[in-house]
């Protein structure tokens, strides 16, 4: 491991292989409460995967069983091959941003961001050169001198990060560094991020309880829940293909219509309100018949607002509140069931009057069919 070998070669951030991560049957608990239940993911190489999910779902719980904050009651977390379970933090030679994972306030910029390299015994002329493409990755050169007071939020936040980065971890942990701050800075700063994970290609574990962060940022996501792994995959598959309703309604904003599935000539079909039918996707569970009952999940910006009634399917709406996004309009609508239904469409089109009756259409495959969550077999 590099922390354990330090060396005095050139230790420019340079590309590096990211480490693989396998988190095996941890299971952890405080007192009575069980907080992570058998649970198993892999990192690859390079990967920057993100964990997702509400507040207290075990995020930082299972990123601190990873760093070597906490150790398992059960299970193992093996890093690049070698079985880390009980290793301490300091010998993992992983790189740390944690929201509450402070820059020494008495130290400068400088040397905070060297701290990592002193404790490693890098020579002062190498810890200089470093220290200085470090904070040239993350747009902070010429203020080494500053102490961390003297900085704005996001200066700080991007001190933790080239302090993370300097020793050239193989895998670097961040739990919601970008918490405080405004939207714009946000954005800025995750496009950094990954750019800098881009170009060295640690593997990257990320918390966030932000939908959109974790969409923006990751190759992979993992829904967490409960202490336990609700989806892992790929950001475009969760948003569209939600295994679950927790996992559906979490991720994005969805209108939820019943549906009951019925045997017609060529098979089942599901019948929702109005007449209207749709075809069974196939990963909808073969167990289902005649009868049994299904969620639809329609995304908004997956509706087409028409006056006049066109194709199918289509529900009648009235439009009780238009509300302008700059890029979109957010139209709430009233079915005549009386069931909510949010349309996002383009402000490049027409909105709908308030008060209007319109015809809501969407591509049928566009659905995201679920077994209620209720229970049903
Ligand atoms: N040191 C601790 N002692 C007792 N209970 C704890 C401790 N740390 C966490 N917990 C509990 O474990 C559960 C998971 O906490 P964790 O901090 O992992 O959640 P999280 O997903 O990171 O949430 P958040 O989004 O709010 O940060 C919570 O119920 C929390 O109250
Ligand atoms: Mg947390």
């Amino acid at each position: 491991m590099s922390e354990s070998t330090p060396s005095t070669e050139s230790r420019s951030l340079q590309p590096s292989t990211g480490a693989r991560i396998e988190i095996r049957g941890v299971r952890h608990s405080f007192g009575d409460v069980l907080v992570l239940d058998e649970f198993d993911l892999t990192v690859e190489p390079g990967e920057f995967l993100t964990l997702l999910g509400p507040s207290g779902s075990g995020k930082t719980t299972l990123l601190r069983i990873v760093g070597g904050l906490t150790i398992p009651d059960e299970g193992s977390v093996i890093v690049g091959g070698v079985d880390m379970t009980l290793l301490p933090a300091r010998e993992r030679g992983m790189g740390f941003v944690f929201q509450n994972y402070a820059l020494f306030p008495h130290m400068t910029v400088q040397d905070n961001v060297a701290f990592p390299l002193q404790i490693r015994g890098i020579s002062s002329d190498q810890i200089d050169r470093d220290v200085e493409r470090a904070l040239e990755l993350v747009n902070l050169q010429g203020l080494g001198s500053r102490l961390p007071r003297e900085l704005s939020g996001g200066q700080q936040q991007r001190v933790s990060l080239a302090r993370a980065l300097v020793f050239n971890p193989t895998v670097v942990l961040m739990d919601e560094p970008l918490g405080s701050l405004d939207k714009r800075l946000r954005q800025y700063l995750q496009n950094s991020i990954r750019l800098l994970q881009k170009e060295i290609g640690f593997t990257a574990v990320y918390v966030t309880h932000d939908q959109e962060e974790a969409f923006a940022m990751s190759d992979r996501i993992v829904v967490m829940h409960g202490g336990t792994v609700r989806q892992l995959g790929v950001p475009e598959t969760v948003y569209r293909s939600p295994t679950e309703h927790f996992v559906a309604d979490f991720v994005g904003d969805i209108n939820e219509i019943e549906g009951v599935l019925r045997e017609s000539g060529h098979g089942l079909i599901i019948e929702i309100a109005e007449g209207n039918t749709l075809v069974v996707p196939p990963y909808v569970s073969r167990s289902l018949g005649e009868g049994d009952r299904v969620l639809c999940g329609i995304r908004p910006e997956m509706v087409v607002i028409q006056e006049e009634p066109m194709g199918s399917p289509r529900l009648q709406a009235t439009v009780e509140l238009v509300s302008f996004h700059g890029n979109s309009y957010r139209i709430l609508s009233r079915l005549r069931d009386g069931r909510r239904f949010i349309v996002e469409s383009s402000s490049s089109l027409a909105a709908p009057a308030e008060g209007s009756t319109v015809w809501l259409h969407w591509d049928e495959e566009q659905t995201i069919v679920l077994i209620p969550p209720d229970g049903q077999p």
